[in-house]
């Protein structure tokens, strides 16, 4: 069975959705290890409490980026997974890390991307008044919430949200998406094609979401 690293920061509710997932038995991967930087991370607790290996290396007791990336590095390397799965991990990767794992990399990020990178992605969306926003899982690259998409998840905009509201709804379909990413990629059902994902399987060609829906016709 595939083994994955999962790196979070905090809270861990996607950390979280993925052990649902294996628990369930709709996700066959075994998680080697949940990593942090921070030693507070609410998910280490999680994790350990399921019997998961947990370790910190927390960024702030490392000279620089590229110290605390090869630490990261050696820690993740130990338990030599297939799969590194950021989760939540709020540390700007170097290009030589993010190399390093070439295609075994993945993150979610809470928008659909290319659409808002960085922080604050649901303010920026009420701001940009967007009907349609969501969640993508990709692929990293050195460039920050960048990379080849493999999944993304929509939801519409709704009169009345504020970013509480719209994060909550991202959220839930984030648990939904990332457990289905990671099982596409330890079944190897996707693969790099330059800066496209391509799956083994046919797609339905007609999964059109429009928003606002039933409100002017
Ligand atoms: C999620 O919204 C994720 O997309 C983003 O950071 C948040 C982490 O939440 N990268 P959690 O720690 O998984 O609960």
């Amino acid at each position: 069975m595939k083994s994955i690293v999962i790196l979070i920061s905090g809270r861990g509710s996607n950390m979280e959705s993925l052990l649902a997932a294996i628990a369930a038995g709709s996700l066959p991967a075994r998680v080697a290890a949940v990593i942090s930087n921070r030693p507070d991370a609410r998910g280490l607790q999680s994790a350990s409490a399921q019997g998961i290996p947990t370790r910190v290396i927390d960024h702030r007791q490392h000279a620089d980026r590229a110290a605390f990336d090869a630490a990261l590095r050696d820690e993740i390397d130990r338990f030599a997974p297939d799969l590194v799965v950021l989760a939540g991990f709020m540390r700007i990767l170097t290009e030589g890390f993010v190399r390093h794992y070439e295609g075994r990399l993945i993150n979610i990020h809470p928008s659909l991307l290319p659409a808002f990178p960085g922080l604050h992605t649901h303010r920026a969306a009420l701001e940009e008044g967007v009907r349609i926003h969501g969640c993508t899982v990709h692929f990293v690259t050195p460039a920050l919430d960048h990379g080849p998409v493999i999944a993304q998840a929509a939801v519409p905009v709704l009169d009345g949200d504020d970013e509480t509201t719209l994060a909550a709804r991202v959220l839930a379909q984030e648990h939904r998406l990332y457990p289905r990413a990671v099982r596409w990629f330890v079944e190897g059902r996707l693969h790099l094609h330059g800066k496209r994902v391509v799956f083994d399987a046919l797609q339905d060609s007609s999964g059109a979401l429009i928003a606002p829906r039933d409100v002017v016709d």
